[in-house]
């Protein structure tokens, strides 16, 4: 999946994985099972998801990470804040009131950007890349994130594989996460997406061994 696909995404306005409200599952299973306390959220390929105004909402620091420079600038835009970027080691980073959005390649991020976070939240991260990358991806958290960290995981499987979205099973879910975390499914919602395709959308925490 090559940058200049989702830049063009961007671009073009096809940005139909973005969600006009807060993402259901977030709120029903994050205060229960992640926010023992505040603390850094850190929220890969985030587009300009309304989740992070909600996790700052609830009293966390929250660092997005996206490669779209629009999607960075809308974010900010629908704040109603003008927020400069500053470069920093290949990022443009815009933050306002505890909300960092860092602009770049997620697979660039410095180690430093990992050090503070305690939560990971992923919708539509990991389904958004082919399976190369999905391990890719898995493998830079696994080997970056601290000590004790919680991710929760909101994964879509359907037959089609053509992508993205790309469809993600759970045993899959075990085999590229289960070196370091352990892996609970919370949930699964069937539905028929576009086309009349069935999905099944699930959710999972994952807890550091
Ligand atoms: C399917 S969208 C999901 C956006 C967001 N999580 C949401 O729920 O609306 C995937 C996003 O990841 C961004 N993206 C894709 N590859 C990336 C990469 N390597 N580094 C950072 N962002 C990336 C895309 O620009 C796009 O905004």
């Amino acid at each position: 999946m090559k940058s200049e696909f989702w830049h063009e995404r961007w671009q073009s306005g096809r940005i139909g994985f973005h969600q006009a409200q807060v993402n259901c599952f977030l709120q029903r299973y994050w205060s229960a099972l992640m926010a023992a306390g505040k603390g850094r959220v850190l929220v890969p390929l985030c587009g300009k998801s309304l989740d992070m105004l909600w996790l700052r909402e609830q009293g966390h620091e929250v660092t997005g990470v996206e490669l779209s420079d629009l999607a960075c600038q809308a974010f900010m835009s629908g704040l109603g804040v003008d927020a400069p970027a500053r470069q920093e080691a290949g990022f443009a980073i815009r933050e306002h009131e505890g909300l960092q959005l860092l602009c770049g390649d997620f697979f660039a991020l410095p180690e430093v950007s990992y050090e503070e976070v305690r939560w990971v939240y992923d919708r539509a991260a990991l389904i958004a890349f082919p399976a190369d990358m999905r391990r890719a991806y898995a493998q830079s958290l696994i080997h970056n994130l601290p000590e004790g960290v919680a991710i929760l995981l909101i994964t879509l499987e359907f037959a089609d594989q053509q992508g993205p979205p790309f469809s993600v099973s759970e045993p899959e879910v075990r085999e590229l996460y289960g070196e370091r975390f352990e892996v609970e499914k919370l949930e699964t919602e069937r539905s028929v997406g576009r086309g009349g395709r069935a999905e099944a959308e699930s959710v999972y925490v994952l807890r550091d061994r």
